[in-house]
Formats: C-alpha cells, sequence, structure tokens
C-alpha cells in the first residue's frame, strides 16, 4: 500500500492555486442572490479553497510563508504537551491555509467511504472533537448535505475556534454557519455531555499522550453512533489509528470502512501500513513553501469508521488497498477482503462489464462496486476470479 495514487479523479479546479502558472491566485466570486448577498451553495473543496484565499487576501506572503515554517518548525520532533502548539492567529492561518484541504480531503474521502456502507443513514447531529479550525466539519458539510444538522467543533485552541468560526460564516452553508465553536481540553476525566450521531477525530491523536487517546476513543465509543478517525498515513499514524479501532470495536462498534469486516487487521505488524491518498490542490502558500510548480499533492491518510449496531449499513466485500495495475486484457486489484485476508484479483476481459468498471476502480475504493454501477454483470459470461496470494 505504498504507491501513490497518480491523477485518477482531475485535481480540483481552485482558485486559490489554479493551474501550475497562474498569476493570481485571488479568491473567487461566489454567486449574490437578489439581495446583493452572498448566495448559499454546497460546500466543496473549491468553496474551502475560496474561503481560505479570503484569509489570505492582504496577508504579505512572505508573513504568510514565514508563519507556516513556523509551524512546521514547531510540530517537528514535537512530544504532546500541557499546552496548545496553535497559540495565535498567525498560527491557526498559516494551519488553516497550509493544512486545512488536506485534511479536508482526506476526512471526506473517510465520510464518501462511510456514505457507501451506509448510503442511506444521515446524521442529524456532528461532533468534531479537536476539531481546529473546522476541517471535518466541513467534509461533513460536503458529503452529509442536510442543513438541519447540528455542529458543534471542541479544541483547546481558541484562535483556532475563532479562525473556524469566520470561515464557517462565508462558508456560503447554513449549517456551517450554525456550528458551536467550543473551548474543550481533551484530558484525564474528559467526556462528552450529549451522544451525537457522528463523530470525528481527525488529525488529533497524534498530538495527544498515549492515555488522552484512550480516554478520548472511550469518550466517542460512549456518545457516538458513528465514529470517524482520521490520521496522517505514515506507520505512525495507522498504528494510532488501529489501536483506536481495536478499542471501539472492544467497545461494541462494528467497522463500516475502510476494513471489510471488524476482525484483526491482516496486515503483518511491521511489514507495512494501511494507508490511502486524497488528491489536494496545492495553494500559492504551498509552492512558495515547498518550492515546485506541481498543481496538486496526494495527501496520505490512515482512517477507521465505525458504527453502533442499529446505524443500517454494511461493510464493502472488499477494500482496493494499492493503486490497481492496469495490464492487457486484464486488471490486477490488490484487496483486502470479509474473510480477514488480502488477496489479488485478476480481473480479465472475459467478465465483461465487471472488467470495464475494475478498469475505474481505484485505490481506497471497496470491490466489487454496488449492485446498480453493475448492471448487466449477471448475464454476462461469469469468470471465477483468479487468485494469487499477495502483501499489503
Ligand atoms: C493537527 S490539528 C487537526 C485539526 C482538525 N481536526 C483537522 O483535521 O484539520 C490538531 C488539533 O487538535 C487540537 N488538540 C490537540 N491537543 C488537544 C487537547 N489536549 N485538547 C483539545 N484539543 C487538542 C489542536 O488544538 C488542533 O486544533
Amino acid at each position: 500500500m505504498h504507491a501513490p495514487r497518480p491523477a485518477a479523479r482531475a485535481p480540483l479546479a481552485s482558485p486559490l492555486t489554479g493551474p501550475a502558472d497562474s498569476p493570481a491566485d485571488g479568491p473567487a466570486e461566489r454567486p449574490v442572490d437578489g439581495t446583493g448577498n452572498a448566495a448559499d451553495g454546497p460546500v466543496t473543496g473549491e468553496s474551502l479553497h475560496t474561503a481560505l484565499a479570503a484569509l489570505l487576501d492582504g496577508l504579505p506572503p512572505r508573513q504568510a510563508t514565514q508563519a507556516v515554517e513556523r509551524l512546521i518548525a514547531t510540530y517537528r520532533g514535537r512530544t504532546p504537551t500541557g499546552a496548545p502548539v496553535l497559540r495565535d492567529r498567525s498560527d491557526v492561518v498559516a494551519y488553516a491555509a497550509y493544512r486545512m484541504p488536506a485534511t479536508f480531503e482526506a476526512v471526506r474521502h473517510a465520510l464518501g467511504a462511510l456514505r457507501a456502507a451506509a448510503p442511506h443513514w444521515v446524521p442529524a447531529s456532528h461532533l468534531d472533537i479537536g476539531g481546529g479550525t473546522g476541517a471535518a466539519t466541513w467534509a461533513t458539510a460536503a458529503t452529509c448535505d442536510d442543513e438541519r444538522r447540528a455542529g458543534t467543533v471542541y479544541d483547546w485552541a481558541e484562535p483556532a475556534l475563532a479562525l473556524g468560526c469566520e470561515l464557517a460564516a462565508d462558508s456560503g452553508s447554513a449549517a456551517l454557519r450554525a456550528v458551536r465553536w467550543q473551548r474543550r481540553p481533551i484530558g484525564a476525566g474528559f467526556t462528552l455531555p450529549e451522544p451525537a450521531d457522528l463523530i470525528t477525530v481527525s488529525y488529533v491523536l497524534g498530538e495527544l499522550t498515549e492515555a488522552d487517546r484512550e480516554t478520548v476513543i472511550d469518550a466517542v465509543a460512549d456518545s457516538g453512533r458513528v465514529v470517524a478517525v482520521v490520521e496522517p498515513g505514515t506507520p505512525e499514524g495507522y498504528l494510532r489509528v488501529l489501536r483506536a479501532r481495536e478499542r471501539l470495536v472492544a467497545a461494541g462498534l462494528r467497522v463500516l470502512a475502510p476494513c471489510p469486516h471488524s476482525d484483526a487487521c491482516p496486515i503483518a505488524p511491521g511489514s507495512d501500513w494501511c494507508h490511502f491518498a486524497a488528491r489536494v490542490s496545492r495553494s500559492s502558500l504551498h509552492r512558495q513553501v515547498k518550492g515546485g510548480s506541481l498543481a496538486y499533492e496526494d495527501e496520505k491518510f490512515s482512517y477507521v469508521v465505525v458504527a453502533r449496531p442499529g446505524v443500517a449499513g454494511r461493510a464493502a466485500e472488499h477494500r482496493v488497498v494499492r493503486h490497481p495495475q492496469i495490464r492487457k486484457g486484464q486488471v490486477l486489484l490488490d484487496l483486502c477482503a470479509a474473510d480477514g485476508e488480502l488477496r489479488r484479483e485478476v480481473v480479465t476481459k472475459r467478465r465483461g462489464t465487471l472488467y470495464r468498471v475494475a478498469r475505474d476502480v481505484a485505490w481506497g475504493d471497496g470491490w466489487p462496486p454496488a449492485r446498480e454501477t453493475r448492471q448487466g454483470t449477471e448475464s454476462e459470461p461469469h469468470a471465477e476470479p483468479e487468485r494469487e496470494s499477495g502483501g499489503a
């Protein structure tokens, strides 16, 4: 599961990034209604870029670059302490502009997998723990477009909450504007005051001590109907997700994604790590900090989505755990399967529609796709899948 997924999906068109050599990265216009006010529209990666671009507007590029570099240096080699990393507005502007599009896309991918597993389940409430400037809250709004959802963000960094609230006000989404932003530190004795349909814990566990990770996972296991945990797609991030998954399953929740089962992960410890990739448009700020002119990059992440009994949903039969290899007349899929095994399936041309569908399947997708996308498959010549054993 190492190779980043190449550009199978088109990069997001973004007013912040534009094409590689775009001369200006100014905010895009949002449509206005009859009264001249900005009209509400769907929450997308593009609307997030627009809100972030407005935030950076007027901030001298050098100042923004320095703030990002300071933040990167602060995070490097840092062990959890008793104080927030995001201390002031320049920290949070840097975090939001530099990291939020990537964490937004990672959570959006995880919630997309939830949606595929539980297509009719719509959360009436959402709690974003360690939500910072609200990336997972935006991803929830982008995935579940029910404007009546009650949203709450908890974090211990006041400047992050303040900026998140500001961005939400400019989001063009009634659900985001209505979100409550509350200061709440995770620590010993942390519990949640009320249940929530959906709880996200995105890119937070790595900032917590082992004890606080367990505390927060126990709290969400008690209070969430569906819980999504997302971490960076590194060996360490995967291990944190794995520990969280074990704890959530032990508490009686079942896995909806990415794993096709709730049993032990089949990856031999230390041999590999389960992760996926989401394409993210690079902003001009990214290009200033990282150099180069690429218009996008791939954010690697690990995740798990679990649900309480009673949430109508079913994990995919298999998950595609590497970038599929397309050969002449066949597609090679490395899969994690419902029986707890990792295996390779070779989908040959003889399998008709399924072969054509396999050519479009991507790393991270469920397999086979939902029945409605396979219409006709059943009546076509059927061949048993050829299997090879394969590692993760
Ligand atoms: C890397 S940021 C992730 C923010 C957001 N969830 C996202 O996906 O972009 C980590 C967040 O966790 C928050 N955090 C870290 N330790 C915390 C603690 N002990 N209590 C509450 N929030 C905490 C930080 O303030 C920060 O906003």
